[in-house]
């Protein structure tokens, strides 16, 4: 069964809520790392910032995203999920108020830093959360509803960029009125429950079983006893795990793959193509109504890829969609490759820039961009999970952050083409490794898949026959 019929059939108010007040953690993750392209030439001209000075304002967020999946990993675990998502909520908010307000450089770093606190907490805090509260068979959908969030927001981005940019005060404006989604996460988080496995990981046995049936009020099938004593099992296991467990045997295999899918996610070089699409898309002749509503257009390519994602990774699984969304990116990344190298295609078939610009916006959308955040809130074991969510998340960030920093510099020493040619091998490599070492998490409990990956299936499924 899809995702769609699954929720309607066996969702619940309550489950739609939770989810949906999460994934506005992911709406602004989306919304301040699109808003400052279109913001940044009003920035520039205002508050007289020289390249090196506007290159620093985009850049600290992404340093602020690291911090903050940093910290978040371990105040997930210790003061909730919940409790995490109203105060990077708040943070959204006192963030956005400030970038408002600054009247000199360092004011605005400063507060764009703040900011990338929030969006590193919220980046995988989302997903943790609606994952430990989504049924298996519609935890896919839900999860990536988080990144169609993201996705979202980037769009919303380039619209408000677009409606701002000749009000008085544009950029104050543009940053500032993420404000509204900020207040909305922080008091929305108030209203919903924490996840059962928190409490379960914190002894609250009896609050789970009360959430977990909240939850479930509408799925005539769901065995609510037999989750929890799910949950409780593995909970029981996990109970002291450190920090250096991560390192462990078991847990140490997953930990590669959570960090590959992170590095992977960003090396293929989705956030340079996102950035340089209306150039490449001015350079087809096919469009050249200013560059805004060119980017509109990928954004929307995103945004409509994703939706097909969240109806289709419940049905049709994880691997299907990574390793189909993969190939297509790979193959984009070769033509654009293919496009700047020929200047012959530039000139006879500038249209192959535009359809492999939107192949890879739409394989990324269907495969990498959901796929990452979901796999990692499904495939670590509940007492590690939240840092090993962390871990992978400051990863991708680190990744991110690279691949931005670096990509004029590899452009100058190996040419655009080059570096289009460099991102096709590393698309390569990345589809051979999920090819050989992702599972498929589709339809299961996230402990029936931890068991199976950790290896100690069967010594659970002894214990439980011999009890
Ligand atoms: C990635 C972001 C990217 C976005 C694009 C996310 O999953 O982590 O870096 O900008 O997808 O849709």
């Amino acid at each position: 069964m899809g995702f769609v019929q699954e929720m309607r059939t066996n969702g619940n108010g309550l489950l739609w809520r939770a989810s949906a007040v999460a994934a506005i953690g992911g709406l602004l993750f989306g919304y301040d790392t699109g808003v400052v392209s279109g913001a940044i030439l009003y920035i520039q001209k205002d508050l007289h910032a020289n390249s090196t000075e506007q290159e620093w304002i985009i850049a600290v967020l992404l340093l602020g995203a690291m911090l903050g999946a940093i910290i978040s990993g371990w105040t997930a675990d210790r003061f909730s999920r919940k409790w995490t998502k109203v105060v990077s909520g708040s943070v959204y908010v006192i963030g956005a108020i400030g970038c408002a307000l600054s009247f000199s450089v360092p004011m605005l770093m400063g507060f764009r830093f703040l900011l990338g606190l929030a969006v590193g907490a919220a980046s995988f805090v989302s997903p943790l959360y609606i994952s430990e509260v989504a049924p298996p068979k519609a935890r896919g959908g839900l999860v990536s509803f988080n990144q169609l969030a993201v996705t979202s927001g980037i769009l919303l981005s380039y619209l408000v960029d677009f409606a701002f940019q000749n009000v008085p005060g544009t950029w104050r404006w543009m940053l500032g009125l993420a404000a509204i989604p900020g207040l909305a996460l922080a008091i929305g988080m108030l209203t919903v429950p924490h996840t059962p496995r928190w409490l379960v990981q914190r002894g609250r046995n009896d609050e789970a079983r009360g959430v977990l049936e909240r939850l479930r009020s509408n799925d005539d099938d769901a065995d609510v006893d037999g989750e929890l004593q799910e949950i409780e099992d593995v909970s029981k296991q996990e109970k002291n795990t450190r920090l250096r467990d991560l390192l462990s045997r078991t847990v140490r295999p997953l930990l590669l793959i959570g960090v590959a899918l992170a590095a992977f996610q960003q090396l293929v070089g989705v956030n340079t193509v996102i950035y340089y699409a209306p150039t490449i898309l001015k350079s087809t002749g096919l469009t050249n109504n200013g560059s805004v509503a060119q980017t509109v257009f990928v954004g929307v390519t995103n945004v409509v890829f994703t939706v097909l994602a969240v109806l289709l990774v419940d049905r049709v699984g994880r691997r299907p969609l990574l390793l189909t969304g993969t190939a297509g990116l790979t193959v984009a990344l070769a033509l654009l490759g293919l496009y700047f190298l020929v200047p012959a295609v530039q000139h006879g078939a500038p249209w192959l820039a535009l359809v492999a610009l939107l192949l890879f916006m739409a394989s990324f959308a269907i495969g990498l961009g959901p796929v990452f955040w979901l796999m990692i809130s499904e495939i670590f074991p509940i007492g590690i999970k939240s840092k090993a969510m962390s871990v992978s998340t400051v990863v991708n960030w680190l990744a991110n952050f690279v691949v931005a920093g670096t990509f004029l510099t590899v452009t100058h020493a190996i040419t655009q083409q080059g570096t289009f040619f460099l991102y096709t091998g590393i698309g390569v490599v990345a589809f051979l490794f999920f090819a050989r070492k992702v599972p498929e998490t589709a339809n299961r409990s996230l402990e029936d898949i931890q068991e199976e990956l950790t290896g100690d299936r069967g010594e659970r499924q002894e214990a439980r026959q011999s009890a």
